[in-house]
């Protein structure tokens, strides 16, 4: 499919970026850039290095291409840090565009929408959504709020409570309450196994699970060094549905998949190292059970506060528990492999559909929200 007769709309890919998963978020560029192209955008590929040094079109394109010639994401950081040079970006509200300050000798790029392809902190988590809020660039994906929320998750567990969204049992902790006693009485109240997680990380960089008491001390100590806040859950014994989320007003909800995680549970090393999880889309669960998860998957955006898209993580309790929500991704991994665009793959919607899907939602975000302000641009 193409844009047909429309005017080539420039989609900024801004991708990279300073989190554990900045090697995850170039391989999926590579894939959506291609996507973008098939659906008729011209790309404007902007690469943020894991030192936060944004990288404009040359630079950026040369990462892409060695992602794409090298195949493999390992080969990447230590050229990635190699090329360009430090750029800022300033922001014009009037205009959208960027221009490079310290390169003069750059011409000033225009583009229609950004696509921020970024996981984890600073770029999933409102801050890189504030920033396009403030240049009044049309973006895809969540806003400020939803992407902060979804981010934190002891936010994101007060999100669900309030709307009666059945989560694990959990608590919230914050570093200065962390106490021996404090422990005593968390371990009383959740029992073992429990999970222990940074509130605000990603890609299970942080969590880990406790056995014992002693576990759970190291456990917390780990979680803190990524974050003040953490939560620790009841540990279920569960099998691992995700559900994939597009659309703002009216969103739908895909079919369902399953996570079979490859180690005790589905670990840092499990998700990018190993290899050995497997993805089955459509998970094998009953008419009923299908119909429920879907369900509540749109109430978890909903709640989250989400746009655009998200995949909803759930845990199907094996003791006949039912569904429990247990984490919302605004920015959900696009490789080729990744489970988001395989969702919508198996309901009907091929990539490269599902990419000018989210160009167009956040135009047309964009657009009511020009309207409501009052200051149509041009
Ligand atoms: N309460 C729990 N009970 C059982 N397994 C859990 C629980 N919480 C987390 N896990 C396991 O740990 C993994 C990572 O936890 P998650 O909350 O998804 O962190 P992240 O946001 O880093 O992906 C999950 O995919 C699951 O395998
Ligand atoms: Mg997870």
């Amino acid at each position: 499919m193409t844009a047909g007769a429309r005017a080539r709309l420039r989609v900024m890919l801004l991708f990279g970026g300073r989190s554990a998963e900045h090697d995850v978020s170039l391989v999926s560029a590579v894939a959506v850039a291609g996507a973008l192209r098939d659906a008729g955008y011209d790309v404007v590929p902007v690469a943020i290095t894991k030192e936060g040094r944004w990288l404009l079109s040359d630079e950026a394109r040369a990462v892409l291409d060695a992602v794409a010639d090298a195949g493999a994401p390992q080969v990447l950081p230590s050229s990635f840090a190699a090329i360009g040079e430090p750029v800022v970006a300033v922001v014009d509200p009037t205009r959208p565009s960027l221009a490079s300050v310290d390169r003069p000798d750059r011409a000033e790029f225009h583009v229609d929408v950004v696509f921020p392809l970024l996981h984890g902190p600073y770029g999933e988590d409102g801050t890189i959504q504030g920033l396009l809020e403030v240049a009044g660039l049309p973006y895809v994906g969540s806003g400020v709020v939803g992407s902060a929320v979804a981010m934190d998750k002891v936010m994101t567990k007060r999100a669900l409570a309030a709307e009666g969204i059945p989560q694990a049992r959990y608590r919230a902790l914050r570093e200065h309450e962390v106490t021996p006693a404090a422990l005593d009485d968390v371990a009383a109240d959740l029992g073992y196994p429990c999970f222990v997680k940074p509130a605000n990380m990603g890609s299970s960089v942080g969590v880990s699970k406790a056995g014992d008491r002693e576990e759970l001390r190291i456990a917390v100590e780990l979680a803190l060094e990524y974050d003040e806040w953490i939560v620790i859950e009841a540990g279920l014994d569960v099998r691992e549905i995700e559900v994939a989320v597009l659309g703002d007003e009216t969103p739908e909800a895909s079919r369902p998949g399953e996570i079979i995680p490859g180690a005790e549970f589905y670990s840092y090393a499990d998700k990018y190292e190993h290899d050995d999880a497997r993805l089955i889309a459509p998970a094998l669960l009953t008419v009923e059970e299908e119909a429920e998860v879907r369900e509540l998957a749109l109430r978890a955006f909903a709640a989250c506060g989400c746009q655009g898209m998200a995949r909803v993580d759930t845990f199907l309790r094996r003791d006949g528990g039912g569904f429990l929500v247990n984490e919302v991704n605004t920015i959900p991994g696009f490789t080729p492999i990744s489970m988001y665009p395989k969702l919508w793959s198996v309901s009907g919607l091929p990539y490269p559909q599902l990419v000018q899907r989210l160009v167009e939602l956040a135009l047309a975000r964009h657009e009511r929200r020009v309207r409501r302000a009052g200051h149509q641009r041009h």
